[in-house]
């Protein structure tokens, strides 16, 4: 129950299993062909999607090193750990990062940041996270694809893609980078980026160096028949991603947002049945990550060791200034309502254990009910 790596279904552990084919063969084209149109299917886009052996914050480097050139001014919104790094990262990169700064756990203010670029000329792009994991927020990203459209977007969708909606074409989003550790029930490994025309021609336009995520090596690459990327792929990862997607479409990406959906407010409903407070705004949006304050005077790493050692189950403590404050379930990917149930009931003991007053089964109770009144009970 910790927002990332995530478990992943049986049958994908399996197919980690199996022997490993060359890339370049006709039987890898065959999985590497369905995996890229099932991505975009997932993705909601027609653009071409780059899958590399890199976890997301690879997949985002790339993306700085595609579009820009050093000194470039580029929009990032920060309210938590992954809008920071961000920051950070077009920092390390030489860009002019104008920071659009929230408290952790506040939604970005799209009103905001259309006044912030009218009034700053030259900004090329801006970036906003979809989920942000530190703090189970999710920003309005149909919002922040209008209020930006005049510049290219950059959203951080690694915990966020395949748990809540992002209608990368619908919504006009150009770039949207991933991960394969989290919804998509897949193993570390994998990061993704789509690239829409417009980022392509501001790729075209771009001095920063690059060679590993170079796009145009990619674009070329993936142009072949069958597909292929211009290095190694991490073959068996993409063979498990392709049995993923699979499951994750034969549910139906709209069924899965609503699992996720339900899985977010039994979440909620449980943290505030056991008398907990919830940290961000409660609402049906926050459908990866339930964040919550852990009472005065306790520190919330001993609940998640006490939630492990003596039950099991494993959630995430707080990040950067939120550590020993909160503690967060993810229930991004192959979960159902039962963990959730278990989550809280073990949480429950554990406050318990902790000295916290607690009426047990109140939590639970209110969970259940939230899947009770859906007549979801799997
Ligand atoms: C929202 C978000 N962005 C970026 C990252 C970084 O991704 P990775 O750890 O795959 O590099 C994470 C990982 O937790 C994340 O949750």
């Amino acid at each position: 129950m910790s927002p990332g790596p995530t478990p992943i279904p049986p049958e994908v552990s399996a197919a980690g299993a199996l022997p490993i084919i060359h890339h370049r063969t006709p039987e890898f084209g065959e999985v590497f062909t369905r995996v890229n149109e099932n991505l975009k299917r997932v993705f909601l886009t027609e653009n071409d999607i780059f899958t590399y052996a890199a976890s997301g914050t690879g997949a985002f480097e790339g993306a700085i090193q595609n579009l820009f050139s050093p000194g470039d001014k580029v929009l990032v919104v920060n309210n938590g750990n992954f809008g920071n790094r961000w920051v950070k990262m077009s920092r390390a990169f030489g860009l002019e990062a104008i920071e659009l700064k929230y408290d952790w756990g506040v939604k970005a203010d799209n009103d905001e940041i259309a006044d912030t670029l009218a009034r700053e000329p030259g900004i090329k792009a801006a970036v906003c996270v979809l989920s942000e994991t530190s703090t189970g927020t999710v920003n309005d990203i149909e919002g922040f694809a209008r209020a930006t459209e005049d510049v290219v977007t950059i959203i951080d969708a690694v915990s966020g893609i395949g748990a809540c909606p992002l209608r990368t074409d619908e919504w006009g989003v150009d770039v949207v980078v991933a991960g394969s550790q989290k919804a998509l029930m897949t193993p570390p490994g994998l990061g993704f980026v789509s690239v829409s025309e417009r980022a392509m021609r501001m790729h075209e336009e771009s001095r920063m160096p690059r060679f590993y995520f170079d796009w145009t090596a990619a674009k070329k690459a993936y142009a072949k028949t069958p597909p292929q990327t211009p290095w190694t792929p991490a073959v068996s990862i993409i063979i498990q991603l392709d049995i993923a997607l699979q499951q994750l479409l034969a549910e139906g990406l709209e069924e899965v947002f609503q699992r996720h959906i339900l899985l977010g407010r039994a979440s909620r409903a449980g943290i505030k049945g056991m008398g907990l407070k919830l940290f961000g705004p409660d609402e049906d949006l926050n459908s990866a990550v339930t964040a919550a304050w852990v009472p005065d005077g306790m520190d919330s790493k001993a609940l998640v060791r006490l939630m492990f050692r003596e039950h099991g189950i494993q959630v995430a403590g707080g990040q950067g200034p939120m550590e020993g404050r909160i503690f967060r379930i993810g229930h991004c990917g192959y979960f159902d309502s039962y963990d959730i149930i278990a989550t809280i009931a073990a949480a429950e003991l554990a406050l318990e254990s902790l000295d916290y007053p607690i009426e047990l089964g109140n939590g639970v109770g209110a969970a259940q009910r939230v899947f009770s009144k859906s007549g979801v009970t799997a």
